[in-house]
């Protein structure tokens, strides 16, 4: 890795409108924890830094939902979120919030700036308005139906179902979330971000970052092949950082009802809670080289769903800006899922993190995460896996060892480290082993490989308990007293080095041994490259040991897995039901079924999920709209045989009319259209 002056890390900005669980730790938050926590005692100058996202929709919408004001919602969650992260261990330099004036400010000045070199497009458009709550209804604030799956619940930016990624005027039969009522156009004018002028700028700067994980550069990609859309970087919501007045003016827009769209000013959030951070310690400039001195090393910890925010458009504004460096790399994170189930938090599928701390330690969970974490693809949380790295490897690898090793010498040695006479292979393979694993484990957490580095952390107590049985003490201890003080001199230093070298990893545990070793200080002040090279001295008083893991007993894991298990029994029934509700032959034949030839399809403008399609239904002439633009080409459609409901009132979308619907299923995101099996003519009646 080349050498840096510093490093910035970051863990993005959860939104302050819930509690955290296991999805969010294992994918921007555990891996930035380990990571700053190895920089530290690498003794990098290194900052940690995140800190509460309090603006968006899905805020306003919650404190809707609670009949309070968005200000109590992101009071409430800001200290819950911050308080759960510091019993889970999470070491931020500085937990900020994005509702803190120094962020609004710092926002503010960015926006400013990027309008004074004239960055921004300013565009008048028609956008959805809800006449009743006099509202415009930016992003999730209107929902409709899915144009790519037909869910209808899906949401104006994203639908939950397919993923597809969306704008409020792709939906067909838009509603607003807030009154239900249908929204009207209305125009409005917003400042965009021109990222399809800056692609090829984008492109030369990712194009010098290979090393990226192949997922984050392989989302990356896809956004370029589609080619980089402007983006609005303003809404018109009552919540979040104003427009400043004097961009508007400038502008000649009334700045009124005006606010930053939260995806600009949440990632200027990592830099205002930076400022913060300086303004307490004392030194208000602190935070500069942190952003702007290009020795600096910047890491975003994010999930995947984070990418194209932070290797597109957060880059694209600091590029724009021109007084900030650009991130290093963006390890992204894939999902985590639970017990083979996708996690759903408004279902309480889910594994709360205070819920969680209040039956086992925070070590077990960040162990069993780090183990199995989503790195190049989704992973898979079980109790069972989870209960038996507990078992089988921290108390059964770790804690053993460290057991004996308390007790021999306690029992044997007047609980002091004895003295280690000349060493045989075995002691040096030891020693050569500790460097070893300090080297190792610290290359894979530069290459952000979290499991790997894990996995050989453990790898040198597996290797101590190893030696233990190969040097049987108990069996020296009275036919060669020498050879066995030595064997426990080297088990206490294997135990100094797995006090430091399991600090990133498990911190709690990291802390009780340092203190059963009765050492001075903190193991986070410890030197990293020290390991294995510093040797506790002769003599040395142990203290009381303490046993590090308890078992954890099937009785206890079963509860939690049996709690999931009828949570998704209830997600599964309702998503196909299980007490059916059953429909006549008459209420069947009320839909009438036709094939249909497809004559001719065509692009809609603007409109880049939907085709306009013209049937013939046998003598009969109908125009479509359908949203197969994805996964189908205009060309490969003509002359196919599909199946439509002809019957279905007609509909506008997209300022079209669509006379009928076309039959096709989704698997996987995928379209396929359904047709018939043999060549039939058009117009004729399935059933
Ligand atoms: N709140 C966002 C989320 O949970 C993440 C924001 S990251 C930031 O998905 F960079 F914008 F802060
Ligand atoms: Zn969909």
């Amino acid at each position: 890795m080349t050498s840096f002056k510093r490093y910035m890390i970051t863990s993005a900005l959860p939104y302050a409108n819930g509690p955290i669980h296991l999805g969010h730790l294992a994918g921007a938050y555990l891996p930035g924890d380990i990571y700053a926590r190895y920089c530290r005692l690498k003794k990098r100058d290194v900052l940690y830094i995140c800190g509460s996202d309090e603006h968006g929709v899905p805020i306003m919408l919650r404190a809707r939902k609670e009949g309070v004001s968005p200000q109590e919602v992101v009071d409430r969650y800001h200290t819950m979120i911050k308080k759960s992260f510091e019993r889970f261990g999470m070491s931020f330099d500085y937990y900020g919030r994005t509702s803190a004036p120094v962020h609004h400010e710092t926002s503010q000045e960015f926006f400013r700036t990027l309008a004074e070199k004239n960055v921004f497009v300013l565009k008048e458009e028609e956008q959805l308005y809800d006449p009743e709550a006099k509202i415009f209804l930016a992003d999730r604030f209107v929902r409709g139906t899915c144009p790519i799956c037909s869910y209808e619940d899906a949401y104006g930016d994203q639908c939950e179902k397919c993923g597809s990624s969306l704008s409020p005027a792709d939906l067909i039969n838009p509603r607003s979330a807030i009154t239900n009522a249908t929204p009207v156009q209305k125009k409005t004018t917003h400042w965009y971000l021109p990222l399809a002028e800056y692609q090829p700028r984008l492109e030369k700067w990712i194009e010098t970052h290979p090393e990226w994980r192949p997922n984050v550069l392989g989302q990356i990609q896809s956004w370029f092949q589609s080619g980089l859309k402007d983006r609005a970087v303003t809404r018109d919501l009552p919540w979040g950082v104003a427009i400043p007045e004097d961009v508007a003016r400038k502008a000649g827009v009334d700045a009124t009802g005006k606010v930053l769209y939260v995806w600009f000013e949440a990632p200027i959030g990592y830099i205002s809670a930076t400022k913060e951070w300086a303004i307490q310690s004392g030194d208000p400039e602190a935070w500069k080289p942190y952003w702007q001195d290009k020795d600096t090393c910047l890491i975003h910890f994010i999930g995947k769903d984070n990418i194209v925010f932070h290797c597109i458009i957060f880059p694209m504004v600091l590029m724009a800006h021109g007084d900030y460096i650009l991130p290093y790399n963006v390890p992204a994170n894939e999902f985590l899922n639970l017990e083979g189930h996708k996690l759903s938090t408004s279902r309480d599928y889910a594994v709360w993190l205070d819920d969680y701390l209040e039956k086992f330690e925070p070590d077990s969970l960040r162990y069993s995460l780090a183990s199995n974490m989503p790195e190049t693809r989704d992973a898979d949380f079980s109790w069972k896996d989870f209960q038996a790295r507990h078992n089988n490897e921290l108390a059964d690898i770790l804690g053993n060892f460290v057991n004996r090793t308390f007790t021999f010498v306690a029992k044997y040695f007047e609980g002091k480290i004895p003295e280690a006479a000349s060493l045989d292979d075995l002691d040096r393979e030891l020693l050569d082993f500790i460097k070893h694993t300090r080297e190792s484990v610290g290359e894979a957490l530069d290459n952000f490989q979290f499991k790997e580095a894990t996995r050989r952390m453990m790898d040198l107590a597996r290797f101590a308990n190893k030696y233990f049985n190969d040097k049987a003490p108990w069996s020296t201890r009275k036919s060669a007293p020498k050879i066995c003080a030595t064997t426990l001199n080297l088990c206490v230093q294997t135990t100094y080095a797995l006090a430091v070298l399991t600090n990133p990893f498990l911190p709690f545990t990291s802390r009780k041994i340092w203190k059963m070793l009765q050492l001075d200080g903190q193991p986070e002040e410890a030197t990293w490259d020290k390991v294995g090279e510093k040797l506790l001295p002769v003599g040395h008083a142990l203290g009381e040991l303490h046993i590090l893991f308890q078992k954890i007993e099937n009785k206890v894991i079963e509860k939690e897995i049996d709690r999931l298990r009828k949570v998704q029994a209830q997600i599964q029934q309702e998503k196909q039901p299980g007490q059916i509700s059953y429909i006549s032959i008459e209420d069947f034949q009320k839909i009438d079924l036709r094939t249909a030839k497809i004559i001719s399809a065509e692009a809609i403008p603007k409109a880049k999920k939907l085709l306009k399609l013209q049937v013939e239904v046998g003598n009969e002439r109908r125009q479509l709209v359908a949203g197969l633009a994805r996964d189908y080409s205009p060309e490969e459609l003509v002359g196919k045989t599909v199946i439509i409901v002809a019957n279905l009132k007609p509909a506008v979308i997209r300022g079209i009319e669509s006379q009928g619907m076309l039959l096709a299923v989704e698997d996987n995101g995928k379209l396929s259209i359904l047709t018939t099996e043999k060549p039939v003519a058009s117009g004729k009646k399935v059933s």
